[in-house]
């Protein structure tokens, strides 16, 4: 009997065990957030949770869901399919199936998860890979499509997530814009449908809208309190993130390059690899989000996340194109003079046959103007280096004026339609980097720049168009549709070039303002410029959207003239410097047309930047009132070790009895005391902050009762360093 009941049991067990294998449960964990699958009874992979971290021990009690990790046109039952592909004997449908997975160590930090999903029927499979950034809690997601069907496969949709949510409530926070209005903010409640937010613009593919998202659920999103997600789709060609609130009100978001037109025929035994989602969960709300993208783009994200920015002076609203080496000489001078780290040259230096005096003409011939810069670019360097700073140039390797040498020679070399008329923007075309001969020159315009002028320190690397006409004269007729993907496969090959030879070199993301901003690109460079717009009032907010996704030590922010050439809005000399110090401060501006006093101010500015620019540039977040709900607008940064913060605050329109919103500072170490300075004062000018100077408070007491000055004048602003006392 005792025999029976012990093999009963085996049996028992042994059916559990089985049954085990058969239904695992696959973990994906940062330190503070879980994200998990189960394989259900018919080997389908499930989405079953993402949120706070789950004790291993639970995960038996989290039940499988409907939520297809990867869902697949033809045997998925969600509204969208995250793939579409149509199989070399015409089957329209894919049934994937889970097959296997395994868990590695690529750090200590990073822990890498794949799951191979396999069709039940086609030789054709699906890898879905997990890094997870565990300090960071973000999580990295991508998806590898191959297969070895006898022929081709046609992919129609390709994404690379899959994120399943099931909350009452749903807010989406979108960001969008246009040119020179960057990174607007817009909440929404989702409701029982598709909300699609896209890109179709190929190159400069932000223009209009970012691929960035705050998904708050329960309520409206919340700076401190409430569970969000936030996302960021690594990809700077057309993308998608569509939000789909479904008949049981679960949402699912799929992400990843945009389908539209753009099907792909894929070889058998090649691998298709979808952009990457980023994406992090907090439930302490948005901050947080932001904290874990900023600190994760520190280390992962950005080029050289861990050196300090140098500050610059650009020629581009000093001159536009209208300079000549005198000019630019004393404009060296000046920066240097004033403080400056580095001179960045901007368009405006090169063609010769066409030269490049207006944005008509010279694009794609870069060899020196000879009649602007008699000496050529290495007198400029040389000037640079004598008065101390380096020497930086803009190139828009990317793009052609048809009014130029390079596009008499290669009019095949374009993106554009046979048999219909050139479309230009902003009087030029972009370079089809689908194709090699196209990669090898737009890699030698680098080169050769750097060569032939040895010293140069800095690239901003500008591409000031999208993609209209989607023709490529490379590509076969049969894959045009692949323009889309192999332009920015061709980008990465040659910023893949540019980086193995040139890695001292710092290089600046530009695309006509914030027209490229992802991360994908970002780890090739050390910062981007958002905007072309200056105007210090229109950058707090444009600043203010930007920073949820990206870190400030990359955010170059110039101060400029006024009356602002784009806005023509006039503001003070302070306020343009407090609100470009809160980032990476540059200037725009020629230094000839500032009063004795004005440069005098600039100069002791420069030097409190360089006071408080580690803080900036490598200390923590933290937004304390938003522009968009408060007329007066705050932020700081808080050190590592929260022993140095800095407040930034500014009145965004006149308060006739004062603004006496208290500041409620968040970050600091309750039990330290910190002493208040003012940084950046204006000379001779009363401050309402003057009480508070000098004065030592707790970390608790400034982050309970708050900082209390009154602020009255439109365009007022303050910045306040903390430094703790021991
Ligand atoms: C773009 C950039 C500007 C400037 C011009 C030059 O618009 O965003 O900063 O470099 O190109 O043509």
């Amino acid at each position: 009997m005792k025999i029976f009941l012990f093999s009963l049991m085996c049996l028992f067990s042994s059916v559990a065990f089985a049954q085990e294998i058969l239904t695992p449960v696959i973990s994906v964990n940062t330190r503070n957030n879980t994200l998990l699958f189960k394989v259900d009874d018919k080997s389908k992979l499930r989405q079953c949770y993402y949120g706070e971290k789950l004790p291993e021990a639970s995960f038996k009690g989290v039940q499988t869901t409907a939520a297809d990790a990867y869902p697949a046109f033809g045997t998925s039952y969600v509204h969208e399919a995250a793939l579409r592909a149509v199989h070399a004997d015409g089957n329209t449908s894919t049934e994937l199936i889970y097959d296997s997975h395994s868990v590695k160590n690529i750090s200590d930090n990073i822990e890498q998860t794949v799951i191979t999903l396999k069709d039940a029927y086609f030789p054709f499979q699906v890898k879905l890979f997990f890094n997870a950034y565990k300090n960071e809690n973000v999580i990295e997601q991508w998806a590898e499509i191959s297969h070895q069907e006898k022929k081709p496969v046609t992919l129609y949709n390709f994404a690379s997530s899959h994120l399943f949510v099931s909350e009452p409530t749903y807010y989406l926070t979108q960001f969008y814009g246009n040119w020179a209005e960057e990174m607007n903010m817009a909440e929404m409640q989702l409701t029982r449908g598709q909300k699609v937010l896209q890109s179709k613009l190929g190159v400069r593919a932000d223009q209009y809208d970012h691929p960035c998202f705050l998904l708050s659920l329960d309520a409206p999103a919340q700076e401190n309190s409430g569970s969000v997600i936030g996302g960021t789709l690594a990809w700077p060609g057309s993308w998608n993130l569509t939000f789909d609130v479904d008949n049981l009100n679960n949402l699912h978001i799929i992400s990843g390059a945009n389908p539209y037109a753009s099907q792909y025929i894929l070889k058998p035994n090649t691998n298709f690899k979808t952009p990457a989602l980023l994406y992090t969960f907090s439930e302490e709300g948005t901050g947080n989000i932001s904290r874990n993208f900023h600190r994760w783009a520190k280390k992962y994200g950005i080029y050289r996340g861990d050196r300090t920015r140098t500050t610059l002076l650009n020629n581009w609203e000093a001159t536009y194109f209208d300079f000549n080496e005198e000019v630019l000489s004393g404009i060296i001078k000046d920066a240097s003079e004033m403080g400056f780290e580095l001179f960045l040259l901007d368009d405006g230096w090169f063609g010769e046959k066409y030269p490049r005096n207006s944005d008509t003409a010279g694009l794609g011939d870069w060899m020196v103007n000879k009649k602007k810069l008699p000496n050529g670019i290495g007198y400029l360097v040389n000037e640079s280096h004598n008065k101390g700073i380096k020497f930086g140039i803009w190139l828009e390797p990317e793009m052609v004026n048809p009014k130029s040498e390079l596009y008499e020679k290669h009019p095949d070399w374009v993106i554009g339609q046979k048999n219909r008329p050139l479309d230009l923007s902003r009087n030029q075309l972009i370079l089809d980097l689908s194709n090699p001969k196209v990669q090898d020159y737009v890699y030698s315009v680098v080169d050769n720049t750097m060569s032939e002028n040895p010293g140069i320190a800095y690239i901003k690397w500008d591409c000031n168009r999208f993609v209209t006409n989607s023709g490529s004269y490379y590509l076969p007729a049969s894959e045009q549709s692949h323009l889309w993907i192999e332009y920015v496969r061709g980008l990465f090959n040659v910023l893949d070039r540019v980086r193995a030879k040139y890695k001292d070199v710092s290089l600046m993301l530009c695309s006509g303002g914030g027209g490229r901003i992802d991360y994908a690109t970002l780890p090739y460079f050390d910062e981007f410029w958002i905007s072309d717009n200056t105007d210090a009032l229109d950058r707090i907010f444009i600043q203010w959207g930007t920073t949820y996704f990206f870190p400030s030590m990359a955010l170059a922010s110039h101060v400029s003239v006024v009356p602002n050439h784009i806005t023509g809005r006039t503001t003070p000399l302070k306020f343009r410097f407090d609100v470009a110090m809160s980032a990476k401060l540059g200037m725009d501006l020629q230094p000839k047309d500032m009063t004795p006093e004005e440069k005098e101010f600039s100069k002791n500015a420069i030097r409190e930047y360089y006071g408080i620019r580690e803080i900036v540039q490598f200390g923590d977040l933290y937004r304390l009132l938003s522009p968009y709900t408060n007329k007066r607008t705050a932020m700081m940064y808080v050190s590592e070790d929260k022993d140095n913060a800095v407040v930034f605050s500014y009145l965004l329109k006149k308060s006739i009895n004062g603004n006496t919103q208290p500041l409620i500072l968040k970050g600091l170490d309750p039990k330290k005391n910190y002493k208040l300075t003012e940084v950046n004062k204006m000379p001779g000018s009363y401050s309402w902050f003057t009480p508070l100077e000098g004065k030592v408070y707790t970390g608790e007491f400034l982050m309970k009762y708050g900082l209390r000055f009154t602020m009255y004048n439109e365009y007022d602003s303050k910045v306040i360093r903390l430094t703790v006392q021991k």
